[in-house]
């Protein structure tokens, strides 16, 4: 199937207008394009410019329309909750229309931004769909972050609307949202107008009087409203994603190429079609939760799993399998980090014995790379091709795939395959040269990026031009180090830069460290991510502390965990840190996160040539190891 699948590459690269208006014909017009691909302002470029279209109405109301109304859009499975219920493709078209009417009756018009800091609940899919009819801007942040993230967020959407819950659930019980939402409000230097609640069962949330509404009771007395027509380069969504200074990047995703781009991979990628169940186990917070959970199922009329639980202990490792049974999942999505939690939870499987898998054609795992080990044992223990691919936040949709709804190909453990079609995938050294197959270096696309991916950073477009266009013109920089093999697999091994990537979540050390100095006793601090078993990296914190600080070592070690969980929140995992005399550093100052992390890691690392004081790699080596880290003899 290789040949097919590179001669349909190739045909996406020779004539991208093409392919892309011949991939648009899935996707339901108002008015056509003037151009598919509109370069006159490279490097930003525009798809699908002069087109008229509502991503809603291609997720929602065209179903309806076509006779799938009694279809389930969204099976919501809540183990956290015992509650698991359907909602046809009808009622969410009901559920949106109306929540889109109560937000244009409080004047959320096409631009403005509405944030949603909400749980995994179905109310969350329709917040984004409504938003989406109105040509509101969303911008969900994830439930995991702490007051002050959200805070920064508000602060750089400026959102008219909030809307939130009561509560989240998790294993280690119930995680109240609305004082994090209050604390948020109070924090932020922009004044939000109006905020919307979801009280859920376990928790009542308390309203401030003028600016909080209760859900139901807003949602009482709204009309229902039709779509709005919307420039297919109208922005549809911001969602902030961690760069290396502390000060997320605000990704911006438009509503014609993102529609495009999303129904043409449910087919292609992860072979789904109308009236199949798909299944993206993660969080609507994170990308793959906008592509996966929401739009790319629902804009191409399947049915779309939202699951609020864990792979394990919610409540136990069976929990997942049992679910594909259930509602007959076709195709499933995780982390790595998910698999490695069931294997370590059951190492043989024996919670798949009582189940049926028979439905389930693929397993595709992404977030993080793929260590071998886990995908031998998912697909042993599974008997289902396991497909590892490669995307971020940025790009929206699979960059690396294996094609397995057009022409499947080998799978190559640690490799997330080929390039998608739409993607010219490089591998080039500092001066921009392309290496030879098999050499490892920097992993970037030639522009144009295809439909779908980011346009810009909200608000910011010399943010994105530094970050990702600047070193190697003419290229989309991913951020990823890696190699090509001879048959032009691809290899996705390290960041370049200081994120860090802990249980599939990206984060930035950068955004650490400032927390880390905020403490009274604190000089300075580097945070490196570090290998561990289950989480794929976990942040390891070293901080040089003022002159004179008499602190208890216990003590400090406590605050400064507390303090990372207060600032970037619980889903920081930030369990790892210790005071060193000094930290290794160039002569120019800058702090040798890499080495120290090759030496935490038991990886070979070159001293360079210009630091300050080898003595303090010593220093460095020693901690690690009294952490359990840096193996003595290696
Ligand atoms: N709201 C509030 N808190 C949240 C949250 C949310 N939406 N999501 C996570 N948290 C909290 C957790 O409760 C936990 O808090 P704790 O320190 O009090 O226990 C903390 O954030 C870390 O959560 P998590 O990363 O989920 O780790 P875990 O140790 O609880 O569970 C795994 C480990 C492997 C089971 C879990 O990380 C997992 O399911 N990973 C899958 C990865 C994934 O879906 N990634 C998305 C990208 S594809
Ligand atoms: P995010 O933007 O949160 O989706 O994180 C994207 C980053 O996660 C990528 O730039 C990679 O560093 C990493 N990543 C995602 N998927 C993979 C994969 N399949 N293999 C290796 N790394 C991955």
């Amino acid at each position: 199937m290789k040949d097919k699948n590179t001669q349909l590459h190739a045909s996406s690269i020779s004539d991208p207008q093409h392919f892309w208006a011949q991939a648009a014909q899935t996707i339901d017009w108002v008015s056509s394009w003037e151009k598919v691909l509109d370069d006159s302002e490279a490097p930003f470029y525009h798809w699908f410019k002069g087109a008229k279209l509502n991503t809603c109405y291609n997720a929602v109301d065209r179903h309806v329309e076509a006779g799938r109304g009694a279809q389930v859009a969204i099976q919501y499975v809540s183990p956290v909750t015992d509650t698991e219920y359907g909602i046809t493709y009808a009622e969410l078209q009901a559920q949106v229309s109306r929540l889109a009417g109560y937000m244009d009756s409080i004047g959320v018009k096409k631009g403005d931004r509405v944030v949603i800091y909400m749980p995994m609940v179905p109310e969350t899919a329709y917040a984004m769909l409504a938003c989406a009819r109105i040509g509101a801007i969303h911008s969900v942040v994830f439930g995991g972050f702490a007051a002050n993230e959200l805070a920064t967020r508000i602060n750089d959407a400026k959102p008219k609307l909030i809307l939130s819950a009561s509560c989240g659930i998790e294993p280690s019980g119930v995680v109240a949202y609305k004082p994090l939402l209050d604390n948020a409000l109070a924090q932020a230097t922009h004044h939000v107008e109006h905020c919307l609640i979801l009280n859920r069962s376990q928790l009542e949330a308390s309203l401030q009087a003028g600016r909080d509404v209760d859900w139901q009771t807003g949602m009482a007395t709204a009309p229902n409203i039709d779509c709005v027509a919307l420039e297919a380069t109208d922005p549809l969504y911001i969602l902030y994603t961690s760069g290396t200074t502390g000060q997320p990047k605000g990704v911006v995703r438009d509503n014609g190429g993102h529609s495009v781009a999303l129904a043409w991979s449910m087919k292609h990628i992860y072979d789904i079609e109308a009236g199949d169940s798909f299944w993206a186990a993660s969080d609507v917070g994170w990308v793959v939760g906008h592509s996966y959970i929401v739009y790319g199922p629902l804009l191409v009329g399947a049915t779309t799993l939202m699951y609020e639980g864990k792979p394990i202990g919610t409540p136990d490792p069976g929990a997942f399998w049992r679910t594909i049974a259930k509602y007959n999942v076709k195709s499933f999505f995780t982390a790595p980090t998910a698999i490695r939690a069931i294997k370590r939870d059951d190492p043989d499987g024996e919670f798949l014995n009582s189940v049926d898998l028979s439905c389930l054609k693929n397993v595709f795992l992404a977030g993080e790379r793929c260590d071998p080990d886990t995908l031998h044992w998912a697909e042993d223990k599974l008997k289902k091709p396991v497909i590892d691919h490669w995307w971020q936040t940025e790009t929206g949709w699979p960059v690396a795939a294996n094609l397995m709804g057009y022409a499947p190909v080998e799978v190559k453990a640690g490799s997330p395959a080929l390039a998608v079609p739409g993607y010219q995938i490089e591998v080039v050294d500092v001066m921009g040269e392309q290496v030879a197959a098999n050499e490892s270096g920097n992993v970037v696309i030639k522009l144009p990026l295809p439909p779908g991916t980011l346009t810009t950073l909200w608000q910011n477009e010399q943010r994105y031009v530094d970050s990702y266009l600047s070193m190697y013109e003419g290229y989309y920089l991913t951020g990823d180090a890696g190699y090509k093999d001879d048959d032009g697999y691809l290899y996705i091994m390290s960041r370049i830069d200081d994120i860090i990537n802990v249980a599939g979540h990206r984060l930035s050390t950068g955004r650490f460290e400032e927390v880390l100095c905020q403490h009274d006793a604190v000089a300075e601090a580097a945070v490196i991510g570090v290998e561990d078993e289950l989480k794929g990296q976990v942040p390891l914190g070293l901080v040089v502390l003022k002159k004179g600080v008499t602190l208890d070592e216990q003590e400090l070690n406590k605050q400064l965990m507390g303090l990372v969980r207060k600032e970037i929140g619980p889903v920081a995992a930030f369990r790892l840190v210790s005071a060193v005399q000094k930290l290794p550093k160039t002569r120019s100052g800058k702090i040798l996160r890499g080495t120290m992390r090759n030496i935490a890691d038991n990886k070979k690392y070159n001293v360079p040539a210009t630091i300050e004081d080898p003595v303090t790699l010593d220093i460095v080596r020693n901690t690690l190891t009294r952490m359990g880290y840096a193996d003595a003899h290696v």
